[in-house]
Formats: C-alpha cells, structure tokens, sequence
C-alpha cells in the first residue's frame, strides 16, 4: 500500500466523517481527522506505508489478558480508596485463577486501559462516566503527565453505589502521582460535550473511555459524539458490553464501531461485564 493511497482513505473518512457530524449536528465545525496519537511510529525515511499505527485492537486485547499488566493495574487500585465492587472483582480473580490457575481468562475497563496505556502512553484523555475514579486512576498512574478531561453527571447512588464527585476523584488522581491537567466537568454527556467541542476544534485524544449513560440511544450518541475525535492509532474503550442490565450495548458497539473498517476491535465477553477496544487505523 503505498502513501497515496492511505491519504485517499484518509480524506474520505475525513469528508464522511464530517457530513455525518453535520446530519448530527455535533460540531459545526470540520474536526481535524489527520491528528495522530502523540506515541505514533514514526519512520524517518517515506513513505509511511501504515500511517504510524503502531499496536492494533488485538494488542491492546493481548496485554489486557496479561497477568503482569493486569497484576499491575490492581496494584494501582489498591492504591485508592476502598470501594465494594473493586474488593468484589479482587476476590473474584483470586477465586479465579485458584481454579483455572494460568489458564484462566478475565479482562474488564481496568485491565483494557492498563493495556491500552502501555501501548500508546496517552497525552490526552477523555473519560464520559468517572464515578469514583477508578478507572481514571488507572490511565493516570500509567500516564502521570497525561492531560485528563472527565465528564459525569455524579449521579447519586448510581446502580446503588456511592458516587462522591469530583473532589473525591481529584483525590484519588493525586494518591495514583497524577501531574498533567486534569479537568472534571459536572453535566450531561450529551450536552457538555457538543458544547465543549464547538469551543475547542482542535481538541483529540490518544485514549478515550465511554462508560456513561448505559441506554442504548445515550450510549450510540456518546459514541458517535466522541468519535470524531480519536486520533489516528488511538484506542476508544466501551464498557459493559454483556452487562445483563444493559443487553442493547453489544449491538450498539457493532454498528457504531465494528461495522466502520476504519477500527480495528477487540471484545472480552466470556465472563464479568464484558468490554470492547478499538483503535483507529486511518
Ligand atoms: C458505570 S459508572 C462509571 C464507572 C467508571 N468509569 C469506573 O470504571 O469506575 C457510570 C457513570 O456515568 C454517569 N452518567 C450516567 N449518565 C450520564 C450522562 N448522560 N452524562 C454524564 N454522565 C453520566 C453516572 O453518574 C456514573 O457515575
């Protein structure tokens, strides 16, 4: 494949991309689609056959099944406050791998964005559905200096756990040795983030995470909002995709995701609530 040809693909996606954000009315404004992840491969002689995609799906789902790399991402956990579903999913793997030993599989958000920080060392991060920060925690001790955008609505009791607010996950940044920017914005998805996107064009992320509004019409148009807005190599991670609450999600991440051949995905729904990664490939 030669450079002409990915910069081909490259300015369709580019131009369907923003035709769809127009019917939408996400962003009036065009989105910069040509934006790579800041850990891009980076050949210094052309042509650049694969555009600086370094790791696909498939990696990121690799490094999620790690013991080393998950070993890792709970040793950041225990560094937070505790929390009942994370000493639930802490016993829930001991009893695991006391059965299967080496042979048993489990990956969950936590262990997806452990593996998807190593991989890229994001430079930014957007996260819709922070709760207390757990999941945050884990791309920040990953990428301390990485910049770190939040949206939540801070539901109290939501699915009948504690939900603190943003003080609380401030906290829990600092207790995992965060140092980048760090801004936590109280709203609705689906109202701050056209806004905040209109304001700032230019704004793309390395890493981003959709855990939010769980409904099937909230979740699509979290995902179609947010992705426009990955960059090229960038990894999007959705959670809770055989979640029994919320059985419309799988199909949600088909259509919207799987189904575009510009992401390359990866999904673990054998056991847990199941997760989906994809990276963008052009
Ligand atoms: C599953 S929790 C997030 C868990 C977190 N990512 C973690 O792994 O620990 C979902 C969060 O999304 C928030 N939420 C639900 N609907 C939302 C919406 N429309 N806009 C913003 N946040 C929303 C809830 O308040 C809740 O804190």
């Amino acid at each position: 494949m030669t450079k002409i040809a990915f910069d081909r693909r490259d300015r369709l996606a580019t131009s369907t991309a923003a035709l769809l954000n127009r019917l939408r009315g996400v962003s009036a404004r065009p989105v910069p689609t040509d934006v790579r992840v800041s850990s891009a491969f980076d050949h210094d002689e052309e042509p650049d056959y694969y555009g600086g995609v370094l790791g696909g799906a498939t990696t990121i789902g690799a490094l999620a099944l790690d013991p080393a790399v998950q070993r890792e991402a709970w040793e950041t956990l225990e560094r937070l406050q505790a929390d009942e579903y994370v000493a639930y999913v802490r016993d829930y793997v001991a009893a695991g791998r006391n059965v299967a030993g080496g042979e048993w599989r489990y990956a969950d958000v936590v262990t997806v964005l452990g593996a998807a920080t190593r991989l890229l060392h994001p430079s930014s991060y957007l996260e819709i559905g922070v709760r207390r920060g757990r999941s945050m925690a884990i791309v920040a001790a990953g990428a301390t200096t990485c910049s770190i955008l939040g949206v939540d609505l801070w539901q109290p009791g939501y699915a009948s756990m504690d939900n603190p607010g943003p003080d609380h996950v401030r906290q829990e940044l600092q207790r995992v040795g965060h140092t980048g920017t760090l801004e936590l914005i109280k709203g609705d998805s689906h109202e701050i983030l056209p806004r905040v996107f209109v304001e700032r064009p230019s704004l793309t992320f390395d890493l981003i995470l959709v855990d939010g509004d769980h409904s099937v019409r909230g979740a699509r148009r979290d995902l179609r909002a947010v992705l426009p807005r990955l960059r090229i190599g960038g990894a999007l991670v959705f959670d809770d995709i055989s979640h029994p609450s919320h059985p419309g999600l799988f199909r949600v991440w088909q259509r919207a995701v799987v189904a575009d051949r510009r992401y390359s995905t990866w999904e673990f729904d054998d056991i847990g609530y199941g997760v989906a990664v994809a990276v963008r490939r052009w």
